[in-house]
């Protein structure tokens, strides 16, 4: 079955004495959850939070405290850790870590893994918000970022000591992006990608709607995906209670119709438009304004067709439009799925269509895997093995962007 994204990667955590270290307990599991083989530096202040002992539970690894370990001196841990490993992410970040980087200083051993360090470096400052806002504090950063190391921005809020302002260790999930796009090859630095995902919702009073069972993750994986490997991502969103993934520009909309003006409102700006949303085919053909009350035993509701998005889409690029994005549809299909992909593609005038079985146990609406076939104008054929929606994601991503090669 599907593997995660973080497997075979080798992460160093490197913690510092702060109050907001015990969440960086809980990013060791994330981490572990994730596929990461972590492993831990900790400075002497951190050893006054929290022992090394539950960093080795909780990694499962040896935890690197010191400089001098007899134990380990022919591998020099000082130089071997950082240029051994695909990412180290100091978290909490101390203002005198911070200090000590930004000037180069190697006077014990996670700045000087760090000094030494081959890989992305990702620093998560947590402080006193003076202490952050401090012009010291803040040259020390601007520093390390013209060095290219990347800054996670703090949160803002109430702090430990009472004060508030900037200075909280982030929550995991902005943290969780960043490493990501720091691991993923950045080959979406240039586009512009619109997404759709999820249901539309068609009303029928002011209590009832026509709707179906799409969750949207496929389509928010997606988004997701191409933002992780930089590209700029506008995704139009059917109600869904997935959260508006960071980074990502979301325009939430009901209705087909709401989806077909917002679509076409980005249509210019976009290089390439992925089609995952579950559009309703059908619309009540009115919308009562007060509620539908119960009465006869058989009621029979009056539906006329929705335009279809995808295909108004395929005919505009066909015609005389001077901007041409790659377009990419889906198809949930229960039965003759090969065949019904490749009608749609035709007839949508499609670059390639990613063919869902929606009758599959871990496939299509709602499940955290699928298994899908992707189809491309060329007559191209690949079938993906069931793996998880985020990296169903990614090989999808892979697939667009060769044929966005060929295609120009
Ligand atoms: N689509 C769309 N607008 C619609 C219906 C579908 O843009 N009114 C898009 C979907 O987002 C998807 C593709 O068309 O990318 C295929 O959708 P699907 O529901 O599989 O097929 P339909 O075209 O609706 O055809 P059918 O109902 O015959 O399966």
């Amino acid at each position: 079955m599907s593997q995660s994204l973080l497997s075979n990667k080798k992460i160093i955590l490197g913690v510092t004495g702060s109050i907001a270290l015990y969440k960086a307990c809980e990013w060791v599991r994330n981490f572990q959850k994730n596929g990461a083989d972590l492993q831990v530096i900790m400075t002497t202040s951190a050893q006054e939070f929290v022992s090394p002992l539950s960093f080795a539970a909780l990694s499962g690894n040896k935890v690197f405290l010191d400089m001098f370990d007899p134990e380990e001196a022919e591998s020099i841990p000082h130089i071997q850790l950082g240029q051994t490993c695909d990412l180290m992410l100091i978290a909490p970040a101390t203002a005198q870590t911070i200090a000590r980087l930004a000037h180069g200083l190697a006077d014990d051993l996670l700045s000087t893994v760090v000094l030494a360090a081959t890989c992305p470096v990702l620093i998560c400052p947590a402080m006193n918000s003076k202490m952050y806002l401090n012009p010291a504090t803040q040259a020390n950063l601007q520093k390390l970022r013209n060095y290219g190391y990347t800054i996670i921005e703090p949160d803002s809020g109430e702090m430990a000591c009472g004060d508030t302002g900037p200075g909280r260790l982030p929550e995991w999930e902005p943290v969780y992006e960043n490493v990501l796009s720091a691991l993923l090859p950045q080959d979406y630095a240039d586009q512009q990608i619109v997404v759709t995902a999820g249901p539309t919702q068609e009303p029928l009073d002011p209590v009832r709607f026509l709707s179906n069972r799409s969750s949207g993750k496929m389509g928010y994986a997606i988004a997701k995906a191409a933002r992780r490997r930089g590209a700029k991502v506008t995704l139009i969103s059917g109600p869904s209670s997935l959260p508006s993934p960071a980074g990502i520009t979301v325009k939430k909309v009901k209705t087909a119709q709401e989806m077909y003006d917002e679509t076409f409102l980005h249509y210019e700006q976009a290089s390439i438009i992925i089609k995952a949303a579950a559009v309703s085919d059908y619309r009540p053909e009115e919308c009562q304004a007060e509620k539908i009350k119960k009465g006869a035993d058989k009621e029979e509701i009056s539906l006329v067709a929705n335009q279809d998005i995808l295909k108004a889409l395929g005919a505009h690029k066909a015609s005389k439009s001077p901007h041409q994005p790659l377009l990419i549809g889906f198809a949930a299909e229960s039965s003759r799925h090969f065949e019904e992909g490749q009608r749609k593609l035709q007839e949508k005038n499609l670059d390639m269509i990613v063919i869902n079985d929606i009758k599959g146990k871990k496939t299509g609406f709602e499940s955290d895997t699928n298994k899908v076939t992707l189809l491309d104008s060329n007559g191209a054929k690949e079938e993906l093995p069931l793996l998880s929606k985020d990296e169903t994601a990614m090989r999808i991503l892979d697939k667009i962007l060769s044929l966005k090669q060929t295609v120009g």
